[in-house]
This record gives C-alpha cells, sequence and structure tokens, in this order.
C-alpha cells in the first residue's frame, strides 16, 4: 500500500483544501481513491476524552471511559521528569487503546495570574518546569505512536475575551516567559502536532501570525510537524494557511474550504503553499497509520495505580506544625467536609474525563482508620446534603471533630468556580466552608485542612491558625486513595508548589492589568510573572515558589560550581537528616547581580528530584546548559549570555536558599551595528567605532577644528554627562566637524 504523503501529487485543488479542514469535530477526512484513511484528534490532556458520539469541545457530551489521570496542577507540583513521562506513556496507550492518533495536549501556558480559569491544565508559572515537564509528557505519549498537541500557542493566558483577546505582550517577556517553554518542548521532544491559541499577540490572531507559526515556530526553532487551529480559532483561513496554520478544526462544512479554493485561483494564495499544508496532514496522517494498533489495549488496574502514585506524588505539604502528619493507622479520627466524599478531581471544559473509577477520600481514609466518622459540614452542587440546614451540617461537623483525635477537614472550590471559558473574581474559598474552619478549630485545634483546588486560593488568616495544610489540588481519579497514603505516611509527601500561593489577590503581579478590557490585556508587570515578582519586589507570600514539606528533612552541602563552554555543572551533597525515607527536589536558581538588563533576582535553571534512606547522603550533579544563562537580547534580536559573575543558588523555596555561590561567565560578543543614532557612549563603547570616532576627532582637532570633541571623550564625567546624545544631533551642534559626510564615513569605517 502507497503511504498517505506519496497521494498529495494526485489530489486537486478541492481535495488539498479540504484535506486542511476536519471532517468532524473530531476527524481529519479521509480521501478515498489516494488511499487517505481520516485519522482522530481528540482531547487531552490528562486523559482521553473520546466521545461516544456527537461532538463539542466543552466536555459536555458524554466519552468513552479513561483513566482520569491527575491534572497539570497536580502534575506540575511533582517536579519530576520521569513520573510525568511515565503517565505520558500511559495515556499514548489508552489512545492508541481508543483508535486516537492524536491527543490534545500538554497545555503548557504560563499561569499568570492565579485568576486565569484554566490555571488547572497548565503546569506552573515558570517557563522552566512547564518546558521541561511538558517535553516529558510529550516524549511519553509519542513513544506510543500517538501524537501531541502542544498547546496553546501561545500568550494564551486566560479565558476571558479568549477568542478575540489581543495579549499585549514585550518582546523579551514573550520570549524568556511566554515562549520559551513551547520552545523547549518543541525542540527537546519534536511533537507532532502544535495548537495554535484563540487568542491575538500583540494585535495579530496567533492563527495567522507568520511571525510565531513560521519564523519563529519552524524557522528558529525547526519544527518539522503540523499546526491545528484550537477548535474554533480560525478567523481567517486563507490568512491562516499563508502564516503556517495547516489544519483548520473542527470542520466549517467546506465553506472555508471554497475561500482557499478561490485564493488560489485568483493568485493571491500560492498553491504551493497549500501542497506544504497538505503534505503537512498527509504526514501527520501517515504517523497516526504508522502508529496505530488495532489490537491495543491498556490495563485500566495499573492505570488506576499510576493515578494514584502521579496523585500522591502532586500533593504538597504546606504546612505541618508539630509534626501533626503523619497519622497512625487506626487513628482516631473525624473526616469532615463533603469533598472527601464527593471529590472534586478535575475541572470543567474540554479535558473533563469520564473516569474508569472513583476513589473517594473518605472511604480510603477508612482503610487506614476504619472508626473514622464523616460529618459533609457543608453540600457541593451535585452532593445531597444529609440534614439540609447549614447550621445543622456545622453542628454535625463539630460535635464529630470535638469526639476526634485530629479533624480531617476537607475544603475547595467549588466546580462552579473554575472552569475553561471563564476567570476567577477572587481567591477565596466559599465563607460557609471558611466559617466551617473556625468552628471546627474551636472544637478541636489538631485539624488538618485538606484542599481541593485547581488553582491558588487565599491562605492568609484561617491558615496561620491551623496547624496542618494539605495542598491536594485535582487529583483525578485516584486522588481520594494518594490523600489518605499522604496523611498516613505511606507515600512521605513530596510534591513542590510550581506556583506561589500570594497572601491576597491585590499582591498578584498582573493584578491591575488582568484581564484587561476592550478586547486588550497588557502584561504590564514584564518579565516579573510568580515568583519572579514576589522575589524583586521581597513581598511575603503565604507559600513560596518551590515549597513544600517532607516527614523528613534535608541537609544541603559542598555546593561546587565551574563554568565552562557549555555552561555550567553545580554539584552537592544532598542528605536525608531525618528519620523516614523520602524523597527531595533540589533547585537550583540563577541571578547576575548588576546585570546590565532587567532580570528577575533569580531564576530557576536546574532541579532534581531524589529519593534518600534515613541519614543517606547523595551526591548530585546537574548541568545548566550555556543557552540557559541567556536573555533575549531585543536589539540584536536574539538570545544572548550576559559576561558577569553570576549567583548560583541553590534551596529548598525560592524563599529558602541554602547554599550559594557566584561564578564567573564570559559572554557573548554581541556587537550591534552603529548609526546616526546610536549614542556617543554607544560609539565608545563600541570595539570599531570608539578608534574611528577618535579619529576623526583628532583629524579635525589637526586641521584646526573639534578640538573640544577630542578632549571631550577623555574626560568621564563630561561624557557621563552627555554620552547619551545620538551622534546625529551632536553632529548638528554648531562647529562640529562631523558633516553628513564625515558621518557616512564614520558609519561605514565603524560596521566595516
Ligand atoms: C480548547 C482546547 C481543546 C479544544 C477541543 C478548545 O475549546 O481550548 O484546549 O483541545 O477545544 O476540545
Amino acid at each position: 500500500m502507497s503511504k498517505p504523503t506519496e497521494a498529495l501529487s494526485g489530489l486537486t485543488t478541492g481535495e488539498k483544501a479540504s484535506l486542511t479542514s476536519g471532517a468532524s469535530f473530531w476527524n481529519t477526512k479521509a480521501i478515498e481513491h489516494a488511499g487517505v484513511p481520516s485519522i482522530m484528534l481528540t482531547d487531552g490532556p490528562h486523559g482521553v476524552r473520546k466521545q461516544r458520539e456527537g461532538g463539542d469541545h466543552l466536555g459536555l457530551m458524554d466519552s468513552v471511559p479513561a483513566t482520569c489521570f491527575p491534572p497539570a496542577v497536580a502534575l506540575g507540583s511533582i517536579w519530576d521528569p520521569e513520573l510525568v513521562g511515565r503517565v505520558g506513556v500511559a495515556l499514548g496507550e489508552e489512545a492508541k487503546a481508543e483508535g486516537v492518533g492524536i491527543l490534545l495536549g500538554p497545555g503548557i501556558n504560563i499561569k499568570r495570574s492565579p485568576l486565569g480559569g484554566r490555571n488547572f491544565e497548565y503546569l506552573s508559572e515558570d517557563p522552566y518546569i512547564s518546558g521541561v515537564l511538558g517535553a516529558a509528557l510529550v516524549n511519553g505519549l509519542q513513544s506510543q505512536g500517538v501524537g501531541a498537541s502542544l498547546k496553546h500557542f501561545a500568550a494564551n493566558n486566560q479565558e476571558t475575551d479568549r477568542l478575540r483577546v489581543s495579549a499585549d505582550v514585550d518582546e523579551r517577556p514573550l520570549r524568556e516567559i511566554y515562549l520559551r517553554g513551547f520552545q523547549r518542548v518543541v525542540t527537546e521532544a519534536r511533537p507532532w502536532t502544535v495548537m495554535c491559541s484563540y487568542n491575538k499577540i500583540n494585535g495579530v490572531y496567533a492563527s495567522e501570525d507568520p511571525w510565531l507559526l513560521t519564523d519563529v515556530l519552524r524557522g528558529e526553532w525547526g519544527f518539522d510537524g503540523l499546526v491545528v487551529s484550537d477548535w474554533g480559532a480560525v478567523n481567517d483561513r486563507v490568512a491562516g494557511l499563508a502564516a503556517g496554520l495547516d489544519l483548520e478544526m473542527p470542520s466549517s462544512g467546506g465553506v472555508t474550504d471554497t475561500q482557499i479554493v478561490a485564493a488560489v485561483a485568483d493568485g493571491s494564495l500560492d498553491e504551493s503553499v497549500l501542497d506544504t499544508a497538505a503534505h503537512r496532514v498527509l504526514t501527520m496522517v501517515e504517523r497516526v497509520v504508522d502508529g496505530a494498533d488495532a489490537s491495543a489495549g491498556y490495563d485500566v488496574q495499573a492505570h488506576h495505580a499510576l493515578a494514584r502514585e502521579a496523585a500522591g506524588r502532586g500533593i504538597v505539604l504546606l504546612k505541618n506544625d508539630g509534626g501533626l502528619l503523619p497519622l497512625a493507622r487506626g487513628a482516631n479520627v473525624a473526616v469532615i467536609g463533603e469533598f472527601a466524599r464527593t471529590p472534586r478531581y478535575q475541572g470543567a471544559g474540554s479535558s473533563q474525563i469520564n473516569p474508569t473509577k472513583l476513589d473517594n477520600a473518605l472511604d480510603e481514609i477508612r482503610v487506614q482508620a476504619p472508626g473514622a466518622v464523616f460529618a459533609a459540614g457543608y453540600t457541593v452542587d451535585s452532593a445531597d446534603g444529609e440534614d439540609g440546614s447549614p447550621a445543622g451540617l456545622v453542628a454535625e461537623a463539630v460535635a464529630a471533630a470535638a469526639a476526634a483525635d485530629v479533624a480531617l477537614l476537607f475544603l475547595g472550590l467549588p466546580s462552579g468556580d473554575e472552569s475553561e471559558g471563564f476567570d476567577r473574581t477572587h481567591l477565596e474559598l466559599p465563607a460557609e466552608q471558611t466559617e466551617l474552619i473556625e468552628a471546627v478549630l474551636a472544637a478541636n485545634p489538631r485539624t488538618v485542612v485538606v484542599l481541593s483546588n485547581g488553582s491558588v486560593v487565599r491562605l492568609s488568616g484561617w491558615g496561620q491558625r491551623v496547624p496542618a495544610i494539605v495542598e491536594g489540588w485535582l487529583l483525578g481519579q485516584a486522588g481520594g486513595g494518594a490523600i489518605a497514603d499522604v496523611l498516613f505516611g505511606v507515600v512521605n509527601p513530596s510534591g513542590r508548589l510550581a506556583e506561589t500561593i500570594p497572601l491576597e489577590l491585590a499582591h498578584t503581579p498582573a493584578y491591575l492589568d488582568f484581564p484587561g478590557e476592550n478586547s486588550h490585556v497588557r502584561y504590564g508587570e514584564g518579565l516579573f510573572v510568580g515568583y519572579r515578582y514576589y522575589d524583586a519586589r521581597t513581598m511575603e507570600v503565604s507559600y513560596p515558589f518551590g515549597h513544600g514539606l517532607s516527614y523528613t528533612s534535608f541537609g544541603y552541602a559542598g555546593l561546587e560550581v565551574a563554568a565552562s563552554e557549555s555552561g555550567l555543572s553545580v554539584s552537592l551533597d544532598v542528605q536525608n537528616t531525618g528519620s523516614r525515607t523520602g524523597r527531595d527536589v533540589v533547585q537550583v536558581y540563577v541571578g547576575l547581580p548588576g546585570s546590565a538588563v532587567v532580570r528577575a533576582p533569580r531564576e530557576l535553571r536546574a532541579f532534581a528530584t531524589v529519593a534518600l534512606e534515613p541519614g543517606e547522603t547523595r551526591h548530585i550533579s546537574l548541568d545548566i546548559p550555556r543557552e540557559e544563562l541567556a536573555y533575549w537580547n531585543v536589539p540584536a534580536s536574539g538570545w544572548t549570555v550576559e559576561t558577569g559573575s553570576y549567583t548560583v543558588e541553590v534551596g529548598a523555596s525560592s524563599r529558602d536558599i541554602r547554599l550559594s555561590a557566584s561564578v564567573a561567565v564570559a559572554g557573548d560578543d554581541v556587537v550591534l551595528p552603529l548609526d546616526t543614532d546610536s549614542t556617543l557612549a554607544e560609539w565608545m563603547a563600541h570595539p570599531v567605532g570608539g578608534q574611528v570616532l577618535g579619529g576623526a576627532f583628532a583629524a579635525a582637532q589637526a586641521s584646526g577644528g573639534g578640538g573640544e570633541m577630542l578632549a571631550l571623550m577623555s574626560d568621564p564625567s563630561l561624557v557621563k554627562m552627555i554620552g547619551s546624545m545620538p551622534l546625529g544631533r551632536i553632529a548638528a551642534f554648531p562647529g562640529s566637524p562631523l558633516t553628513p559626510h564625515v558621518l557616512d564615513q564614520l558609519v561605514a569605517a565603524g560596521n566595516a
């Protein structure tokens, strides 16, 4: 049988146009006479949402059962590409078993504001974590012959007005924060497809932006896959195709195909552009056909167990005063809160999975503590309140708490608060829950709060009064068991925050700009997203980026840092200084004090997870490739490593730096071209420009004019004063020897 890609030459213009738009909600078109089959693309990201019939992109209609792995908010807290990669493999197995060729994920957009309605679908506020874990997911998935669709490319950091809003973001934050993770995944994991986002970036729709889809994605990063539109993201299909958008999804019923054919006919679209897009569709189809296996299946139990393992590793122990946790087997506990019985385990929208089974924390806690008493405390949307009245529920909870040794209080955000399609407007838990905390605490100070939320909630206030807090995010179908594992010490918590928990909403970096107005959102905080902002402003936070406790403790010693041409090598000893086996996440941050450009005080540049027995010490080495040290140099339009003494910090969070060292790095020689708009200081700092300028002034002096200019160049205090003047302006001053002709000569000689 011939390969799909060989079909291209036999297709008509109309067939090629139709091939580059969907056949339905989830399928591409088949062209039977040419041997091109239809393939299926489906959500994503943390499970396979294959709809049984009909189609909708908001998770409304029923889908076949699949493992609901922990959503990205929990996967991001794992900080371990090995485990996240295994989740990717399992996703690939399930997709393959369901005949799904492309799974629509992972989503790696930056959590710019904790209000972002889809933050639960994203990994981190930091592009390094997003990139490393995103690449692990893609590699795992694609190892099974199923393609990934890296999304949403790019700067889709809010839901408000998402189909029209323009993310107005400066070049450096765009490159260093918002595109950086995509760059890593594209270059390291080579996803088969990238999904362009709905929004505009600096006024241009992502779906028709040649700079984004072609110059950067393909030209700079070497992407060789297919660009698919987010569902309904096409604004102008002809412009999109020309910009590098290969496949429109879902089907537009042939309407836009006609536009393509007409554009080719009237010469406004070169047919070779259509050929390229059609070839990319055929290449994707070919990869899917090659990877397909009609006999594939998967082990439902094993995947549930993996979902439990990943959920356990994504839980973050925020606080554990007095070592209240872990609980002993058989402990006398009261389990309070409807979420313990009716778990909130995933977010709403296109990522909503129909789970193969669903654990709840209450049943799993009772495996460890059979006598655990339950009180609902409050009602959630879908649950039936036992006693009905809120006061009755609180009284029941208080009685249960008072009679127990420890109260386990399950709280969280109602499902209606967080979803695709809209953003949150506040960070608060429902008032009935915060009132319940006070009542339960008064009855039993030994209270552990377990949270279920897709993005951070405000903890300041009650969070200070509660001795222990377990951040349980949204943990997928096996989260109930994972929570019990952590509470009873079956799993020693090792999750770390991939997003800062701020004291309050008004402290967040995007507070004044989010979500914008009149279809524009200004990224006014620039580079200072997440911890980069709080650290730069030395602001107090509830829990910093990277934070997470363990039931054991770790010590760091012997930091050594060496610079070479390929980057930095960092090594140190990590010791388990406590009495339980545990897993640490060593975090390495890099900064450049005194940098010539604006920078955050520290940025995560490497991390490693290390499992250690009590007392065990491990020597670990981490490499920081040279390109990780670079900033985006706007005038040079490229990545530049600045010369300087870099600070390398090793810590347990961005605020708990344990070791630090400085290392000298020789930077890149970047010589920007000179022109008459370059300042005197820039001319003088230029390796050639300074000399030719001095020469011109000396020549002028010798011929009787311009001597004061030569004197000026050698007087530092004068240079400081007028160094910021463009040479062209200096030239215009009376008596200046820099005639237009001399200026032309200088520019030519300076750039020679
Ligand atoms: C979402 C995508 C999703 C697609 C298909 C869109 O609304 O933004 O993430 O993959 O629908 O369901």
